[in-house]
């Protein structure tokens, strides 16, 4: 019930796009029905206790039954009814989530799951992020999922339900979509290792304008790749994992290139500024167990001339 709280971010009962609306509407119609359900076997149970409890003075065993055709044959349809009946609006939700919305334009976008981080990718924008995924509102977004490594769930609880990303050659993909511009909480919802509860993105639902604008900043090339934080980033090996384009084309973490753009760092772990990033690249292993970003050892001048650098990145 804490975790349904109005106050919090990730409340799946405060949709804010059709899809979850949907969802929704779907739950709600599942929920009210299992309660009826609920209220009327207990309510047997209770009166079954009271009923036939034994009194004083009973000395006898009470008569044994065993069948009863007519309420088997009851007990046996009555669910199967209520099955039916629920698989009506569930079938019906099923196909309509599954399928392109009508009139509304699309935003292809490509969700790739590692531990612990997300890659977005853009295909027909040639846009490559992590961890922030910027969508436009109006447009019905297409995720196609799948993972680096082993199997992570899509989870925006606000915006989308969940879905399964696969490592190898199978894609899943979903339909979402926002009404308003704003922030919207994501997060694994499939236990993937040590760092799990780590593996946090942020949905930033945009007007067009606002989202064109993004596109176009980060088509820009890298704010820098000459001076010291750049000889620094090559030095220390971080180009091994991640690309700055222009400097380095590592593929393991998440790419860098505008990683002044986005407003948190090591997937959704921390809000991003000048003393965050130097605690995450003091030693990444306290934040993230199991990371595969390694504590370099790096003295309080690296730190800071890569915090400069880093933050640099618009
Ligand atoms: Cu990825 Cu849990």
């Amino acid at each position: 019930m804490a975790a349904c709280s109005p106050a919090l971010p990730q409340n799946t009962l405060a949709p804010a796009g059709e899809v979850a609306r949907d969802i929704l509407g779907l739950f709600q119609v599942i929920f009210w029905m299992a309660a009826v359900v609920f209220v009327v076997v207990q309510g047997l149970l209770i009166y079954a206790i009271f009923r036939f409890r034994r009194k004083p003075g009973d000395t006898a065993i009470p008569a044994q039954v065993h069948g009863n055709t007519p309420l088997e044959v009851a007990w046996t349809i009555a669910p199967a009814v209520i099955l039916a009946v629920i698989a009506v609006p569930t079938i019906g939700t099923i196909g309509k989530l599954a399928e392109p919305p009508d009139g509304k334009p699309v935003a292809q976008v490509s969700v790739t799951g590692h531990q612990w981080w997300w890659e977005f990718q853009y295909p027909e924008l040639g846009v490559l992020t992590a961890n922030e995924l910027h969508i436009p509102v109006g447009s019905r977004v297409n995720a196609t999922l799948k993972s680096a490594d082993i199997i992570h769930s899509f989870w925006v609880p606000r915006l989308s339900g969940k879905s399964d990303l696969f490592p190898g050659s199978r894609t899943t993909s979903r339909w979402f979509d926002a009404d308003q511009p704003g922030e919207y909480q994501g997060q694994c919802a499939e236990f993937c290792g040590a760092s799990h509860a780590h593996m946090k993105f942020r949905v930033i639902a945009q007007t067009q304008a606002d989202f064109d604008a993004w596109v176009r900043a980060q088509k820009a090339p890298a704010a820098a790749t000459t001076g010291a934080g750049a000889t620094l980033f090559t030095n220390k090996g971080c180009g091994a994992c991640h690309t700055i384009e222009g400097l380095a084309q590592g593929k393991v973490g998440p790419n860098l290139t505008h990683f002044a753009s986005r407003g948190t760092l090591a997937a959704g772990e921390f809000v991003r500024n000048d003393e965050n990033i130097a605690t995450w690249l003091r030693n990444p292993l306290a934040v993230k167990p199991g990371s595969q970003m390694p504590n370099l050892g790096l003295s309080d001048s690296d730190i800071q001339t890569l915090v400069t650098y880093l933050q640099a990145l618009k």
